[in-house]
């Protein structure tokens, strides 16, 4: 069987014909060598971005030795998530509606009011929710693609880069180096401009040139990670985390685990926001995406990232705390303040009831190897907010950073975290999640897991991975599925 859907097939091509054609047991033994050739067939010629291809055409599916688990699917609507920790006190309570409401804020060009406009120069959207949308606000990309009702609203002149589909995740474009350039970069690059809408005339620059930086292998892409549970994230303390990192040594290494913290460079404390980790707090992320995805300018975040004249229509930052005597309480702070409680306040998802198959799966997630990554759970201290602390919850990750092989390396560095490395994805909510790993690249959850399959090349190491994948692959089938069950209980 294939584990490529009709999302990832629009957005990817095709899959090799090899892939899916092993049945497991004695078969998959007696043709593992021939795999493995094929694999590293596969990881030379195919591999994501280095390889000699535009990221738009192919990046890795490697060809694995298989599973026969099938993915049954996103759980369906009602969504198991999106709601507020049901602890927070009456005061804060209170703001739920307005938070509510700026998240879901559709941001335009000119500020007419203390908690409007900013949009630009360049945007990759309009408001947070419309991609952090499923399965509820605060959550990951929709099946149907928002970005088509976005990039030519009000007359935008904007064309739809090749790597974003109807049906497709949203993706964020990085540069690993400046364009045309051996200079680092890093940095991402929205994907519209406001050029020709009837709020910004007089602007004129360009969309980044997408189609050079793919065929240079320069162009990084992102999905939408949810925010559910972010400001329980966020509390855990950095020993913990380490604790739980030196913890079962052993077996890690038998596994092939090692995997380290991306520490801030502002106080040294442990990052674990961002496909790696690279942000600190539901602060910064939230000053950080307003500016970076919605060129919103705001406290965290103060400067326009392209300060083209005729482009700037607004003095910065856009969005500041509002200090008018007699306003609501509900709207002080600023936009990202209020957008920060939004996500830091959002309650963890909640899984499906457990039955005999999922919990048999959540043994074998343990006999692979999978929660040496995905720890089970930690557990948040006690907190100045009292809703956040002493709770333990399930998120499903080290909040480390792996080696994951070639095949998914995407060649840029932040922080600590190397261009092989990424923040051990929390596995919550994955059941009714649309689209996996950090470039969106399959809606297979069977695949997601063959995905961490890399062996190493002249350039990265291999993946972390590959023993619990090898374990997982090697496991019956009825143990196959009830792992995969269990992930789509999540
Ligand atoms: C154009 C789509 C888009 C918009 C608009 C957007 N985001 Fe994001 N968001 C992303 C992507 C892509 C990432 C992953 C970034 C990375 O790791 O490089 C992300 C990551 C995040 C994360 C980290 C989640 C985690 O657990 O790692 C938070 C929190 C977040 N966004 C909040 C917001 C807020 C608040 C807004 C509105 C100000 C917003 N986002 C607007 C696409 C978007
Ligand atoms: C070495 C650490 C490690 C091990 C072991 C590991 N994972 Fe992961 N997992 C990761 C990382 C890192 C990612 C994010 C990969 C990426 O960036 O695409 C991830 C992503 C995932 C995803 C997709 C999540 C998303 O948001 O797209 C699933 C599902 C998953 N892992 C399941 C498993 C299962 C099942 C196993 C055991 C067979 C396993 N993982 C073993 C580190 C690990």
């Amino acid at each position: 069987m294939t584990h490529t859907k009709g999302n990832a097939m629009s957005l990817w091509g095709k899959t090799s014909k090899v892939q899916g054609q092993f049945t497991k047991g004695t078969l998959v033994r007696s043709l593992l060598p021939v795999v493995l050739l094929l694999i590293v067939a596969t990881a030379a010629t195919a591999y994501f971005p280095r390889s000699g291809k535009a990221a738009s055409t192919k990046p890795s599916t490697l060809v694995t030795p298989g599973s026969t688990a099938v993915d049954p699917g996103p759980r369906p609507l009602p969504a198991n998530a999106g709601s507020f920790l049901g602890s927070l006190s009456a005061n804060e309570k209170q703001i739920e509606p307005t938070i509510t409401t700026e998240f879901n804020r559709v941001h335009d060009v000119i500020v007419t009011s203390p908690v409007d406009g900013g949009l630009g120069p360049r945007f990759s959207s309009n408001s947070c929710a419309s991609c952090h949308a499923y399965p509820a606000v605060g959550g990951s990309s929709p099946a149907s693609n928002p970005l088509f009702s976005v990039y030519t609203l009000n007359g935008a002149g904007n064309t739809m880069p090749s790597f974003i589909t109807s049906s497709g995740p949203i993706l964020n474009a990085r540069f690993i180096n400046q364009p045309g350039t051996t200079t680092p970069d890093g940095n991402v690059h929205p994907l519209f401009t406001v050029t020709g809408r009837s709020d910004a005339s007089g602007c004129s620059i360009a969309q980044p040139d997408f189609v050079t930086a793919a065929a240079q292998n320069n162009l990084v892409l992102r999905q939408v990670p949810p925010t559910y549970g972010d400001g329980l994230i966020e509390v855990i303390r950095n020993i913990d985390i380490v604790n739980n990192m030196n913890a079962n040594q052993t077996i890690k290494q038998q596994l092939g685990i090692t995997g380290h913290p991306n520490h801030s460079g502002n106080d040294g404390s442990i990052q674990r926001f961002g496909w790696k980790a690279q942000v600190r707090s539901t602060l910064l992320m939230s000053g950080g995406e307003y500016n970076v995805q919605m060129g919103v300018t705001n406290e965290t975040f103060p400067n326009e990232m392209d300060q083209t004249s005729g482009c700037v229509f607004n003095p910065v930052p856009e969005t500041v705390t509002n200090f008018t005597p007699g306003i609501l309480t509900e709207l002080f702070p600023g936009d990202a303040e209020r957008s920060e409680y939004f996500i830091q306040w959002l309650a963890p998802p909640t899984p499906a009831p457990s039955t005999a198959s999922t919990r048999n799966g959540k043994t074998q997630f343990t006999n692979a190897g999978c929660v040496y990554c995905h720890t089970t759970s930690f557990k948040t201290p006690p907190t100045s907010r009292p809703a956040l602390g002493n709770i333990t919850i399930n998120l499903y990750s080290d909040l480390l950073v792996h080696h994951m092989g070639p095949g998914l390396a995407d060649g840029l560095a932040q922080g600590q975290a190397g261009p092989d490395e990424f923040r051990t994805a929390p596995l919550w909510g994955i059941g009714q999640r649309l689209f996996f790993n950090h470039d969106g690249r399959t809606s297979d959850i069977v695949q997601a897991i063959e995905n961490h399959f890399s062996l190493g090349n002249g350039t990265y190491p291999a993946s972390e991975a590959n023993q619990s994948v090898t374990n997982f692959n090697a496991m019956s089938s009825k143990n196959q599925q009830d792992l995969v069950n269990f992930l789509r209980s999540l």
